[in-house]
């Protein structure tokens, strides 16, 4: 199914871990639909050189990078424009972590310690990359930026725990820098809010299977998986969509906006 609907477009992709991992799926159908990509990863996560497979398959040189630090985002723009000989059309942020929920803490007893860390990994690296970026003007005009995000942001889940508080400024710095970046360059930034889906860390999730089937019986057309979200990704890289910016877009097979479904009420007469 190739288009090449990002022929001779250069892209980085944060956060591909193992083959379930969207960003994973995302730099196979960005490579498919023509473009050429960098991958990186923080240096604890390639140690498990599961990415090096995907780094074949893509002809993708493979640059390490922790998103909570500066130095390594500049090293990473810098190199990614000698590779490429030019600027980055494109850049997936598909990164999350919470120690809080990994460790199984309460949102009402959270260790703040995590949570900066939440903060920072899940939420403030996305204005890191972006700062470095416009710094260094990697990014092309017209240039896309995408960032996964949740629901949480806007609706209590309750198990989702801080990681809610960090989508909400994921979203917020969306728009904020979405403004900055659009004016200087016309550079978009848009979040892309994405059904649960089974990836080491949506699995992390307190009831994450629960979760996962009360999705997929409240969305008119079922949860959508991790391959249909990379395809949207790619949309939003395209030229197809170059005035969408600073906005939430939900993918999620329209769970967003349904109060209630014939599936839900059938189970709770049961
Ligand atoms: P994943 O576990 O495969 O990906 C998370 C990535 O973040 C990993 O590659 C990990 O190495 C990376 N990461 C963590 N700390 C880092 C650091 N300090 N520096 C650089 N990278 C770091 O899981 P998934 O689900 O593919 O997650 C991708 C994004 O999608 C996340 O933002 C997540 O919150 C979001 N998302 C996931 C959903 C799900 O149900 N799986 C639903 C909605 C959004």
């Amino acid at each position: 199914m190739s288009h090449n609907l990002l022929k001779g477009k250069k892209g980085i992709i944060f956060g591909a871990l193992d083959e379930k991992s969207i960003a994973w799926k995302t730099a196979l159908r960005c490579v498919e639909q023509g473009a050429e990509i960098v991958l990186t990863n923080a240096p604890i996560a390639l140690r498990m050189g599961e990415i090096n497979k995907l780094a074949e398959q893509c002809k993708a040189p493979v640059i390490p990078a922790d998103v909570t630090n500066m130095d390594d985002l500049k090293n990473l723009f810098t190199k990614s424009m000698e590779h490429f000989g030019g600027q980055v059309d494109f850049v997936l942020h598909s990164v999350g972590m919470s120690l809080n929920v990994r460790k199984g803490k309460r949102y009402t007893d959270l260790d703040y310690d995590f949570f900066h860390k939440t903060l920072d990994i899940s939420a403030l690296s996305l204005h890191r990359v972006l700062q470095t970026a416009f710094g260094l003007n990697a990014i092309s005009e017209w240039g896309s930026v995408v960032a996964l995000t949740y629901i949480a942001a806007q609706r209590v889940f309750p198990d989702y725990n801080d990681m809610a508080d960090a989508k909400s400024l994921l979203e917020s710095i969306t728009r904020s820098f979405g403004y900055q970046y659009g004016i200087k360059n016309k550079v978009r930034i848009n979040t892309v809010s994405q059904s649960p889906t089974r990836t080491t860390a949506g699995s992390g999730v307190k009831g994450f299977d629960g979760f996962i089937s009360y999705a997929e019986k409240m969305s008119p057309l079922g949860n959508a998986s991790g391959e249909q979200c990379a395809d949207y990704c790619v949309t939003l890289f395209s030229d197809l969509t170059k005035m969408v910016t600073m906005q939430n877009l939900f993918h999620d097979g329209g769970f967003s906006f349904t109060g209630v479904s014939a599936a839900v009420v059938e189970q709770m007469e049961k």
